[in-house]
């Protein structure tokens, strides 16, 4: 359930491919009835919906790379105009540069809004790397892992019963590009928002439970 001060409430949700920010960011949207907003996911769900900005981010996220900012900002935007402004929202693979958190200030601004807590999930790229190769995605966005967790039948999504799927950008030298990617642009981040006194940094080497229960601390709900 949501708490009584978490009115339209911003958590971005930051940190290396692979660390669990869609894991966590799934279990923190449903306990808090928070909006789970994953801009890899609108992604995907525009490639597979064969949008023209799906077909146009394919070839980004095939290398590896990152989709435009430009092209993010207005998916982001668009998606935030559509829902209720006292929603708590959690942003999980957004921003990811610096001019993506300079646009995203200025949309939530429009709305009388703030990021108001950045959790930065940290573990070491060895962790990340045995993360990745185990990672099986329902197609509705839920994240397995065979190493770690496992669905209950084999292949299937537990929720819909629907096949799993090996993320096309999940082969080891897309993987080796998107570590490079994060370090060089994302991981500025780490001292924009410290800086704004909002980051928070979180052990996410653990397990699940044990990761979430301190992001749930570190989100301050
Ligand atoms: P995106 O989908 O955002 O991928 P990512 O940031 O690279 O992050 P991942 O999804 O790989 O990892 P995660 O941290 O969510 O880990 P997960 O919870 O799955 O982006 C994909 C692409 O889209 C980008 O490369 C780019 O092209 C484009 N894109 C997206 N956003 C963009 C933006 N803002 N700007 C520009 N381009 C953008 O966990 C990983 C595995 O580990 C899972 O199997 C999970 O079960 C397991 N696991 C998780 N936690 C634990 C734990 N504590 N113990 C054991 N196993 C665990």
């Amino acid at each position: 359930m949501s708490g009584a001060n978490d009115e339209g409430r911003v958590v971005v949700l930051l940190g290396s491919p692979g660390v669990g920010k869609g894991t966590q960011g799934v279990r923190l949207g449903r306990d808090l009835d928070w909006a789970h907003v994953s801009t890899g996911d609108l992604l995907r769900a525009a490639l597979k919906a064969g949008t023209p900005l799906g077909l146009e981010a394919k070839k980004y996220m095939d290398a590896g790379e990152l989709v435009p900012d430009d092209v993010i900002v207005d998916l982001v935007a668009e998606h935030l105009a559509a829902m209720p402004a006292e929603r708590g929202v959690i942003f999980d693979g957004f921003p990811r540069t610096v001019p993506q958190a300079e646009a995203l200030d200025d949309v939530l601004a429009a709305a009388g809004r703030r990021v108001d807590r950045v959790c930065l999930l940290e573990a070491p790229e060895e962790v990340l790397v045995k993360r990745i190769s185990g990672r099986r995605s329902s197609p509705g966005g839920r994240v397995y892992n065979i190493h770690f967790d496992p669905p209950k039948r084999d292949g299937l999504c537990d929720d819909t019963g629907e096949p799993l799927i090996h993320r096309a950008d999940d082969h080891p030298d897309t993987v080796r590009t998107r570590l490079a990617v994060y370090h060089e642009l994302t991981a500025p981040l780490v001292g924009f928002y410290d800086a704004k006194g909002l980051l928070a940094r979180v052990n996410g080497e653990g397990g699940i439970h044990e990761v979430y229960a301190s992001l749930r601390a570190a989100v301050g709900e």
